[in-house]
């Protein structure tokens, strides 16, 4: 399959970003590699500056060089999780960086590579994982969880208001034999349902849980507050954080990261005075969330949901 993505803001986030001469940025989530080309086309002298990007995805970082050709004397590209990225950066002798920029989710060159089993349009394995390397996969979590977990993940991270009912519904349909493909899945999501919500006008009714999957084998939100904590803390004084996010949990989390890092106190509420003596480390530079121009949007529907925040390192 070649590798198709539409990055999502990409001006915008470059245009924050910016590009000092000499500078070393980090793009956590390289994918087709479309932040990093924008960000380089807007440096005055590409060859000065440094971008590592790192993915998890093989598919991913093979395509980010192709899409980097003009760039290679530039870029380091990573196979590695962003949460690790004061890991990378010790190993390649770096202190400081100049920005760091966030694409969070999938790719569409994942969603729609059959493959994958990231989706219930294609009957596939389930798979989700976006680091093939790693063990857990969709197909574990919905063979041998409890009925509990998967309820919890279904509400946690799929915010779906029938998780129980589904929960059980899966560790039924699994005594009969493991469930082994997207489609299987979907059937039974559907079958569990009501029948006046088993189809709905807005989206599948199985949307939800396959998000909860996929949030839950790749460790979505784990790797998300690590990564933002460590990778402002690796900031100098004047870079950039940029993140985009897709959905309300991400977008949560990149909130209260944010305002958190930004809070001159951290104290539980309710203290008379301040004993934690914590400094701000970031300044928030989108005091409300930015949302891509309806032409984008036009262009290219999955930017729809897309919100950036960005913040500043103190
Ligand atoms: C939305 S795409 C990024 C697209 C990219 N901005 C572009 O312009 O082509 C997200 C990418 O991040 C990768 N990814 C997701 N979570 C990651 C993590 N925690 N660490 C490293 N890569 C991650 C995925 O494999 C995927 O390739």
């Amino acid at each position: 399959v070649e590798f198709s993505h539409l990055p999502v803001m990409a001006r915008e986030v470059a245009g924050y970003i910016g590009c000092r001469p000499g500078g070393v940025y980090v793009d956590g989530t390289v994918g087709g590699g479309g932040y990093a080309r924008e960000l380089l086309r807007g440096c005055a002298e590409p060859g000065d500056v440094r971008l590592i990007g790192m993915d998890v995805d093989a598919a991913a970082l093979k395509a980010a060089a192709l899409r980097l050709a003009d760039f290679t004397e530039s870029i380091t590209l990573v196979r590695r999780n962003f949460r690790e990225i004061r890991d990378v950066l010790d190993e390649l002798g770096i202190e400081s960086i100049d920005g760091l920029m966030l694409d969070l989710g999938v790719s569409s060159h994942q969603i729609d590579d059959p493959e994958r089993g990231f989706s219930f349009r294609f009957d596939a394995r389930l798979d989700m994982r976006m680091d093939r390397r790693l063990r857990l996969s969709a197909s574990e979590i919905v063979n041998r969880w409890d009925a509990a977990r998967l309820e919890e993940i279904f509400r946690d991270y799929g915010e779906e208001r029938r998780a129980r009912r589904i929960a059980v519904a899966i560790v039924e349909a699994r005594k009969r034999g493991p469930i082994e493909t997207t489609r299987e899945l979907a059937d039974i999501i559907i079958g569990a349902l009501p029948p006046h919500a088993r189809s709905s006008r807005t989206i599948h009714p199985a949307t939800r849980v396959f998000q909860a999957l996929r949030i839950a084998v790749n460790d979505e939100l784990e790797s998300l507050r690590t990564g933002l904590a460590e990778g402002a803390a690796a900031l100098r004084p004047g870079a950039r954080l940029v993140a985009v996010s897709f959905h309300s949990l991400e977008d949560r989390i990149v909130k209260e990261t944010f305002r958190s890092l930004a809070a001159s106190c951290v104290c539980p509420p309710g203290l008379p005075v301040c004993v934690c003596e914590a400094r701000p480390v970031l300044r928030v530079l989108t005091r409300r969330v930015l949302r891509p121009a309806p032409e984008e949007v036009a262009e290219n529907p999955r930017a729809r949901s897309a919100k950036l925040r960005a913040a500043e390192r103190i």
